[in-house]
C-alpha cells in the first residue's frame, strides 16, 4: 500500500546572494514572476497536487513569507467594497487555512539536506514532497501533480528530471541510470554536482522530489558533501544503496531556474506571454525592442 503524500517542504532559508542588492532586505522567494512571488507559484503547485500541509524552512529575515500566506482582512474588505473581484481572488489564492502552515528555522546555512532535516518533526513517518521555489515549471498540468500521478502508479521515490548540456552537470544532482524508457529512468545512483567528465549521465534533478521518510534518517548522519554542505542528494544516494526504489521522471513543461538572473528574466517573459491580459501586448513590444 502506498502511503499518500500529504505534506510538502519548502526550503526557503537561502540568502539569495545571486540577487543582491535586491535581496538585501527582501527574501529571494518574494521576487515576482509577473505579479506573483516565486513562493506562491510553488505553494499553488503543491496545493494543485493535493498537498494539505505546508512546511517552510526559513531563516532570519524571512518573516514576510509568513505574512504573505496569512489572511489580510482589511485588504479583503477594501477590495470587496471596490468590487475588485479578480484582485481579491488573486490575494486569497495565497491563504493557507489555520493549522496547515508550519514554519521551522534552519539556524545555520549548512546545506539543502540540513534544511530538509530541520523539518523532521513536522514530517514524521510519511512520504513527503520537496519543492525548491527557485525552479518554476511552466505547464498546464503542474509538475508536482504529474509526479503524484507517477507516485500513485509506482510508489517509492520520484524526482523530476531533465537533460542538461554536459558542461552543466556541475550545477545539479545527476542520475546514474539503471534503465530508461524515455519517461521514467530507474536510478542506481545519484551524484551531487559532478564535473562533466565524471558525470554518470546528463539527466539532472530539478527542484521537485517525492521521498520516503527514511531520507530523514540518512540526513541525521549530517555527512558533509559537495561544496562543504550537507547535501540532500547524498542522502538519496544512500537510500538507493539501501535498496529503496528511485525513479527520475521526465516532466512535461519548461523549467526556468529563477535562482539565476537570465533564467529569472526568461521566466518573466515566458509567464508574461502566457497571460491573457498581457501576452499580446508583450509580444508586440518584444518584437519592437528586438527590431
Ligand atoms: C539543488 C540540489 C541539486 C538539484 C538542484 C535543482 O542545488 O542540490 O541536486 O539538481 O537544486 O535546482 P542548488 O540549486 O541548491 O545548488
Amino acid at each position: 500500500m502506498k502511503k499518500p503524500v500529504r505534506k510538502a517542504v519548502f526550503p526557503v532559508a537561502g540568502l539569495g546572494t545571486r540577487f543582491l542588492p535586491q535581496t538585501k532586505t527582501m527574501p529571494k522567494e518574494m521576487l515576482p514572476l509577473v505579479d506573483k512571488p516565486l513562493i506562491q507559484y510553488a505553494v499553488e503547485e503543491a496545493r494543485a497536487a493535493g498537498i494539505e500541509e505546508f512546511v517552510f524552512v526559513t531563516s532570519r529575515g524571512k518573516d514576510v513569507l509568513e505574512d504573505h500566506f496569512d489572511q489580510h482582512p482589511e485588504l479583503y474588505d477594501t477590495l470587496e467594497e471596490k468590487g475588485k473581484k479578480e484582485s481579491l481572488a488573486a490575494v486569497q489564492a495565497a491563504d493557507i487555512p489555520s493549522g496547515h502552515l508550519y514554519f521551522t528555522r534552519q539556524h545555520q546555512p549548512l546545506g539543502l539536506g540540513h534544511a530538509i532535516w530541520c523539518a523532521r518533526h513536522v514530517i514524521g513517518d510519511e512520504p513527503f514532497a520537496i519543492l525548491l521555489p527557485d525552479d518554476v515549471v511552466l505547464n498546464g498540468v503542474p509538475c508536482l501533480k504529474q509526479m503524484m500521478e507517477v507516485y500513485n502508479e509506482i510508489g517509492g521515490n520520484v524526482v523530476a528530471v531533465t537533460e542538461v548540456p554536459r558542461e552543466h552537470t556541475n550545477r545539479y544532482g545527476i542520475l546514474d541510470v539503471a534503465n530508461d524508457d524515455g519517461r521514467l529512468a530507474k536510478m542506481k545512483g545519484v551524484v551531487e554536482k559532478p564535473a562533466p567528465d565524471k558525470a554518470p549521465s546528463t539527466l539532472s534533478i530539478i527542484g521537485r522530489y517525492i521521498v520516503q521518510p527514511q531520507v530523514l534518517d540518512f540526513l541525521e548522519q549530517k555527512v558533509v558533501g559537495a561544496g562543504g554542505e550537507i547535501q540532500l542528494t547524498d542522502a538519496l544516494q544512500k537510500m538507493i544503496a539501501a535498496g529503496q526504489d528511485f525513479h527520475g521522471y521526465r516532466y512535461q513543461g519548461t523549467r526556468y531556474d529563477c535562482g539565476d538572473k537570465l533564467g529569472f528574466l526568461m521566466a518573466n517573459v515566458a509567464f508574461g506571454l502566457e497571460r491573457s491580459d498581457l501576452g499580446t501586448n508583450l509580444r508586440s513590444e518584444l518584437k519592437k525592442l528586438l527590431g
